[in-house]
Formats: C-alpha cells, sequence, structure tokens
C-alpha cells in the first residue's frame, strides 16, 4: 500500500465526522433529556400517562385532572389530589420512563407548583421508592415497595408557587418511582412535578444525562444534527417539529405525541411524547459543550414521509402541487416555514437587540451560537420538495447569505428519484446534499468507491444517515454487529478518501433505551443507570478522532482497487501532530501482512501507534453486560523506515498513527 505523503490533497473540513441526533428510541425523553417524571405537567392527550394510583388508595383519595385557574395558559391541566382519609398510601405515583434510575448518595431535586385547596392539607409528601414488584399495565399501580428517599413540602398556600427539595436516595434502583400523597386530609393542586438530577453534564439546571454526553464527547464530533429525522417533519404537519415552542420556561413547553409513538414495525410505545424539555436552546448549548457545530433541520413544510404524506401549500392560494390538508386550525403556507427558519438564524446568532436574539440572552446565553449550517427538509426529493427547497434556500441567502444550506436528496441513493432531485440539486447550485444509506453490510463495503468518480465542483456531500442492517432496513431483529460495524468502517474509508467530497457523515439513529425502542440498529444503547457503545460506535469514535486535517492519496499494491480482496484503506496527515493516520480494514477471516509505503515521508519516529478493533466473530456486539466486548486496543510498532511491515488482525478495523510529515 502506497501512501504519497508528498502529495497532500485536499483539507479534511473540521466538520467530517458528526451526530445524527432524533428523538427515537427515548433518545430524549427518557434518555439523555435525565428529567425522571413522565408527563410533569398533565398536557398529553391522555392527560394522565405515566402517573397512577397506589392500588386501594381509592378508598383514601380521589384524583382528578383539573383546568380551572391553571398556572397558564399554555399549561392549562393540572393534577388535583383529595385525601379523605390520613394515610402514607392515598398515594398517587409517577413511574418515570420505564421506571427511574436513581444512585445511591446521588443528588436529585423535586420542584412542583402547589396550591392548597379546602381542607386540612399539612403538606405535600414526596418519596423515591423501589416498587415491591415490576410496573403493571393495569389500572393502578403495586403497594408501596422500599422507601429510597423521603422529604416534605410544607408551607403551601391558596396560590400556585413553586417550591423544591432535594432527595438523596439510600441505594441504587433502575426501576424506581415516585410517589406524592396529601399530608393530612384536603385537596391539592399539583403541577410540573419534577424530579432531576443535579449531576447533569456540566452541573447544568436543565442538562443532559452525563454519561451519555461523556460517550458523545468522546467521539469529538465535528458537529450535531437535529433534532431529527423524520420527528422534523411529524406524520402529519400539526405533528411536526416547532422549534418556537421549545424555547424559554420549561414549564410553558407543551409537549406533542411523538412521531414515533407509532406501530412501527411491530413494537408500540403509546406512551411515546416529546415533552420538549430538550429544545432549540438545549441543542444549541450541547453543541456548543461538544464542540461541535450545530446543525438544525427545518420542515421545508411537508409532513414525513416520502412524499406521500402532507404538503403545505407554497402561497396562501395553494402551490401548483398542494393538496388540501385537513387541520383548519392551522394551515401554514411555505411562507411560514421560511419565515420560522429566519428566525431561527437570528435567534441562534443574533444581537440582543433582536426580537429572536433577545429570547436566546434572557435564557443565559448572550453570545452567539455562531450557527453556521442549516438543512432544509429531511429524507424528502422530488418536484413537491424542490419547488419548496427552491424558495426556502433564495430566502434564507437573501437575509444570510454567509449561511451553508443543506438540501436533501431522498433516501436509499440509487432510485430514479433519487438521481433526479440531486441533478436539479447540482443544478441549483446547492452546497450540501444530504444523503441517506440504510442497507446490508455488503452495500456498504461494495459501495467503498461511491464519491470516486463525483465531480470535484458544485455540490458537497453530506452523509447525514446511514447504518449497515444486518437483517432489513427497519427490522426489529437488526444487530449492532461487527459485520455491520466492519463493512461501515470500509465504506467510510471511501468517504475519507473522497474528504474533497464529502464534508460531513453521521451514523444513525444514535440513541436507544433497551426497553423502549422502535428502530435498531443504533449507535449507543442505555438503560436507566447505565450506557454502551457498540462496535459501530467505535468505529465511530476511531474515524471521528483520528479525522487528519489533509488528505493524503492512497494505492493499493498491483492497482487493486479499494476493496479489492477485502482490504481497504484511506489515509491522512494530521498536520498538528505532525503524524501520518492510516486507516485499513481487513474484512478477512485470516490475518494479513501488509506493506505500507510512506513515499516522501520524513522526520519518521522510531515506532508508530496501531489502534486496532477487531473479532473472529462477525456476529458479536457489544451489551450492557459486556461493553468492551468489541472495543479498540492500542499497541506500539516499530519504524525502521519509510516501508513499514505490519499484519493486520483477521476481522480488523485498524488506525496506525505513524510520527513523519
Ligand atoms: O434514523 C431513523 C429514520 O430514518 C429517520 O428519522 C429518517 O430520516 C430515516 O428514514
Amino acid at each position: 500500500i502506497t501512501v504519497q505523503v508528498n502529495k497532500p490533497g485536499a483539507p479534511v473540513a473540521k466538520t467530517m465526522y458528526g451526530l445524527f441526533f432524533e428523538d427515537i428510541n427515548f433518545g430524549a425523553d427518557g434518555g439523555l433529556y435525565p428529567e425522571l417524571v413522565k408527563n410533569k405537567s398533565f398536557e398529553t392527550d391522555d392527560r394522565l400517562i405515566g402517573w397512577k394510583g397506589i392500588k386501594g388508595a381509592s378508598a383514601l383519595s380521589t384524583y382528578t385532572v383539573s383546568s380551572q385557574q391553571p398556572i397558564s395558559e399554555k399549561n392549562s391541566h393540572f393534577l388535583r389530589l383529595t385525601a379523605t382519609t390520613a394515610s402514607p398510601d392515598a398515594g398517587f405515583v409517577n413511574e418515570g420512563f420505564r421506571g427511574m434510575g436513581v444512585k445511591e448518595g446521588a443528588e436529585y431535586t423535586f420542584s412542583v407548583y402547589a396550591r392548597r385547596g379546602p381542607g386540612n392539607v399539612g403538606g405535600l409528601n414526596v418519596t423515591i421508592e423501589e416498587p415491591a414488584r415490576a410496573q403493571a399495565s393495569g389500572p393502578e399501580a403495586p403497594a408501596s415497595g422500599k422507601v429510597l428517599a423521603t422529604a416534605k413540602i410544607t408551607g403551601l398556600t391558596n396560590e400556585w408557587k413553586k417550591y423544591s427539595v432535594v432527595l438523596k436516595p439510600s441505594a441504587t434502583a433502575a426501576k424506581a418511582r415516585l410517589k406524592l400523597t396529601v399530608d393530612g386530609t384536603g385537596t391539592l393542586d399539583l403541577d410540573v412535578v419534577s424530579l432531576f438530577p443535579k449531576n447533569t453534564w456540566m452541573k447544568r439546571e436543565n442538562g443532559m444525562r452525563a454519561d451519555l454526553v461523556q460517550l458523545l464527547k468522546d467521539m469529538n464530533p465535528g458537529f450535531l444534527r437535529f433534532p431529527g429525522g423524520c420527528i422534523v417533519e411529524g406524520v402529519t404537519l400539526d405533528n411536526r417539529y416547532q422549534w418556537k415552542e421549545t424555547i424559554g420556561d420549561v414549564a410553558s413547553r407543551s409537549p406533542i405525541i411523538n412521531r414515533w409513538n407509532t406501530e412501527f414495525k411491530h413494537r408500540f410505545t403509546p406512551d411515546y411524547y416529546q415533552s420538549f424539555g430538550l429544545g432549540f436552546f438545549e441543542y444549541f448549548q450541547l453543541s456548543e459543550d461538544l464542540g461541535a457545530e450545530p446543525l438544525p433541520i427545518l420542515n421545508v413544510g411537508m409532513a414525513c414521509q416520502f412524499n406521500s404524506a402532507e404538503l403545505a401549500p407554497i402561497t396562501a392560494a395553494g402551490g401548483p402541487s398542494a393538496p388540501a390538508h385537513d387541520h383548519a386550525e392551522d394551515d401554514p403556507t411555505l411562507d411560514t416555514f421560511i419565515q420560522d427558519a429566519l428566525d431561527l438564524i437570528e435567534f441562534a446568532n443574533g444581537p440582543a437587540t433582536s426580537t429572536w436574539g433577545a429570547k436566546r440572552v434572557a435564557m443565559g446565553h448572550p453570545a452567539p451560537f455562531n450557527l453556521k449550517y442549516i438543512g432544509i427538509g429531511n429524507e424528502q426529493w422530488g418536484p413537491q420538495y424542490l419547488e419548496r427547497y427552491e424558495p426556502f434556500a433564495k430566502a434564507v441567502k437573501a437575509k444570510y447569505p454567509n449561511m451553508n444550506i443543506v438540501s436533501s436528496a431522498g433516501p436509499s441513493p440509487g432510485g430514479e428519484l433519487f438521481d433526479k432531485a440531486s441533478a436539479k440539486l447540482r443544478e441549483l447550485k446547492a452546497e450540501l446534499i444530504d444523503e441517506h444509506y440504510y442497507a446490508k453490510p455488503e452495500w456498504f463495503r461494495e459501495n467503498v468507491g461511491r464519491y470516486d468518480n463525483y465531480p470535484r465542483t458544485g455540490p458537497k456531500i453530506f452523509a447525514g444517515e446511514y447504518a449497515a442492517q444486518s437483517v432489513a432496513i427497519g427490522s426489529p431483529d437488526n444487530k449492532n454487529n461487527w459485520d455491520c460495524a466492519i463493512s461501515e468502517a470500509a465504506f467510510m474509508t471511501g468517504l475519507e478518501r473522497n474528504a474533497d467530497v464529502v464534508t460531513m457523515a453521521s451514523y444513525a439513529p444514535l440513541f436507544a433505551h433497551v426497553d423502549a425502542w422502535q428502530w435498531t440498529p443504533d449507535l449507543i444503547w442505555f438503560d436507566n443507570l447505565k450506557a454502551y457503545g457498540t462496535p459501530n460506535y467505535y468505529v465511530q469514535k476511531l474515524f471521528a478522532t483520528n479525522p487528519g486535517t489533509t488528505m493524503l492519496p492512497v494505492q493499493l499494491g498491483n492497482n487493486a482497487k479499494n476493496g479489492q480482496d477485502n482490504l481497504f484503506a484511506s489515509a491522512v496527515a494530521d498536520d498538528k501532530a505532525g503524524e501520518v493516520v492510516v486507516k485499513l480494514v481487513n474484512y478477512s477471516p485470516q490475518p494479513r501482512t501488509v506493506t505500507l509505503n510512506l513515499a516522501g515521508a520524513k522526520k519518521l519516529g522510531k515506532s508508530g501507534k496501531a489502534i486496532v478493533l477487531a473479532s473472529n466473530d462477525l456476529q458479536a456486539v457489544n451489551s450492557i453486560e459486556q461493553p468492551m466486548n468489541i472495543a479498540p486496543k492500542e499497541e506500539k510498532f516499530a519504524v525502521k523506515s519509510s516501508t513499514i511491515s505490519y499484519t493486520l488482525a483477521p476481522n480488523s478495523f485498524t488506525v496506525l498513527r505513524v510520527p513523519g510529515k
């Protein structure tokens, strides 16, 4: 293998390897967003999702959802709890997101808006407990279990007021619950009930789950794409993601049904809502914390999915291909979507004196977020998309000429519609085309040359969603196995060899809760206490932590094509570290010795570092119990001259770092 160290190519974009985040598989609520109370404001369609009376408690207390004099117009429902008999079992519990994960000795802030009603109410008893047995699906929760922490809220008045108290569980539990009871007898009104860990990422209030952010930070991501995925579009336009509804006071953010709260490939999570506790401000802040460029994807006026669903008319009179949609109370035209995009840019970058910039400042971030990229539409294509994309992009460019716009060419590259969309986007001088590939592992190995003959001028490529599917796209049996991961590594050598054209890439989806997923495979899996990276995660991590700064040409021996004989290679120079970085994939059950010729290399060090990800078993996976079954291992190797002999392990992905230039 010859690496032409003396013929450096184009720079590798700083955004090259990034993250795709979507609230799918409990990725936000129940995942990255660590609020433990499900449906804290009683604003879901079924107002009591997540809440239950304790078995037998109905003889001691009653509860209703009321809207008489609520805390605000936006948050118009609350829980009215009346204890008729004083009893520690006159309780009402919140089950959390498949239980609540709490840790011994850690601090959790309980907060609530409360108001006293008639009776002799002494206060509100708050208990974190481990139920005696697992949560059943019946109307009542099982009787009380082991108490892990208690507190009492006192000093209640006849007016709504926010109260808070810190609880410290005496033991760790993966499936705890929160119990609320009236102290004494009488009526209490409760709203915005929250139990939030204090130990969030960077100890932020309303911050993110620290162990999950750590896994992201460890990847050194170049960008963070949010909020999806199909979440952007919604099943109907009513159900689309509206960023303006996700900023400001958390208590005033109204939940909507999650687009993935639907029967999907035999899995149904009927309690899946988006609380928007993780909203656009938090996404920008997270991007900043990660050192990643924020990349919001915006709705182009089309519902999910694949051009079969609702379209917003291009003008109030209706655009050329705009079927009427049946939601009279919310009839946005394309202008609404365009305005949302312009306002978003102002929210992210505008001064304190601007309408939307002022809102960012009020939320505690006076400095601009320095937004440079926005995506128009997710996985859309065809004439309906293009006729919306064009005026949309024009309006953004007219006001913000330096904004980089990501456009969409639709899913499954290769189809005629995809090709037509790409050609039209090229004609429109699109900057970045978002391509998605969900396919079998062999597709990834066979398509390593996908961008080798791609035009070197015109739009760049954002490989915005991809993952090898071990069984079939959307199959619940797909596994994050080594076969998929090593095939993605092989494909990514092709992205890296074409880094002058491909400037952004992200695996999808990012997260999945082991008890509440709708889609597999996923990069990072977690339960209520722990998380692990899949073999695919380690592939992404190795690329993203060894991205280099400049492309280097690579040639396999005997003029072999990349991927021939199941050998794949790419190389970059890391100009900052003064190292040559070579990535090699040996998709073969045999070890393979390669001779690496670092042509024209100077100032070579005496030894190099190899980072190896390997398994003899292509079906091997990681799990909560065995999180590091497949994980990188490092070793040193001797560098005697610019010709280096190295033996690749069977079925391995290896990163070689050699000091020199
Ligand atoms: O990543 C899961 C889904 O796949 C995304 O929401 C969508 O964009 C794609 O079809």
